[in-house]
């Protein structure tokens, strides 16, 4: 009998370490983020964006993961990353993802309440009908949308706009939801002469007044000490995205670049799989502290 993430989750907080979340666009993303867990024995959740999703195809998705999972046995899961309603939720979750975030966080503090509500509520009718455990998590306080290179702070990213431990406790205990994903200095994408310093301090206090996983977005870019401070003190789940989009397309233009006449996909691609291998294999080993 496998373990499931919930379980997988709670050993990494007993450890004292941190799960490692990866987007997808494609195949090639997967392969490289496979690789480097396996290598390093470690569990890892790969994620969809509803973009993301779209191109890749929620059925497929579910299949490719099930195949690593089932016929590989391997500790894969897969997360419906920054969904945006009720209804793309409740699709991915119908189609076998493992857990979804409702990101309601541009809607007032009611709605946002009573659309995670209605996710938690039929994540949980879901997994009483299938026997999965199926996890839901929400953001609370705003740090920014998109994972691409950014000249600026996104508007509205501040001091004002990161998560309280008050609002914090309020919102777990209104909702139910299993993790949360705070604003405490992190923000999506890699900022152009840095990102900002995160507030492992904040984590602390959040992570006493909710008492649930915590999930760090927007890791890309992030300095490795703040990384491990924020773990120490309740993150559990690392995101990543940005990081390997950088890879991706840099080990693709560099291979066309040196083999301007290769038009084999399979031969062209294999240089991003090694890319997105390599970053993936340093972020995991950050957050295991295997290094
Ligand atoms: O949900 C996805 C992440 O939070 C990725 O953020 O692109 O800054 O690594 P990132
Ligand atoms: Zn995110």
């Amino acid at each position: 009998m496998q373990k499931t993430l919930r379980e997988y989750i709670l050993e990494a907080d007993k450890a004292g370490v941190a799960i490692g979340h990866f987007n997808i666009s494609n195949l090639e993303a997967l392969h490289g983020i496979y690789k480097a867990a396996k290598k390093l024995n470690l569990p890892v959740i790969i994620g969809l964006s509803e973009g993301e999703e779209k191109f890749v195809g929620k059925g497929e998705a579910v299949a490719l993961i099930k195949e690593l999972r089932e016929n590989e046995h391997y500790p894969i899961f897969l997360n419906a990353d920054h969904h945006y309603s009720f209804e793309t939720v409740k699709a991915a979750l119908d189609a076998g993802y493992d857990s979804a975030i409702i990101d309601a966080v541009k809607l007032p503090l009611d709605e946002n309440i009573a659309l995670t509500k209605k996710c938690v509520d039929y994540a949980l009718e879901l997994s009483k009908k299938t026997g999965r455990d199926i996890l839901i998590e929400a953001e609370l306080g705003f740090i920014g949308t998109s994972s691409k290179i950014l000249d600026a702070l996104p508007e509205g990213v501040s001091e004002k706009t990161m998560t309280t431990p008050e609002d914090a406790k309020h919102f777990v205990e209104a909702t139910g939801i299993d993790l949360l994903a705070p604003s405490i200095g992190n923000v999506h994408g890699m900022v152009r002469g840095g990102n900002p310093r995160l507030h492992p301090e904040r984590v602390k206090a959040i992570r006493e007044a909710t008492g649930i996983p915590l999930v760090l977005h927007g890791g890309s870019g992030t300095m490795d000490q703040d990384f491990l401070d924020c773990i120490k003190e309740g993150i559990d789940i690392v995101h990543i995205n940005t990081e390997i989009r950088v890879a991706y397309k840099e080990a693709v233009e560099k291979f066309l670049q040196s083999h301007p006449e290769e038009i084999a996909p399979y031969k062209i691609l294999e240089s991003a799989v090694e890319a997105v291998a390599l970053v993936v294999e340093a972020r995991l080993k950050l957050f295991n502290r295997m290094q």
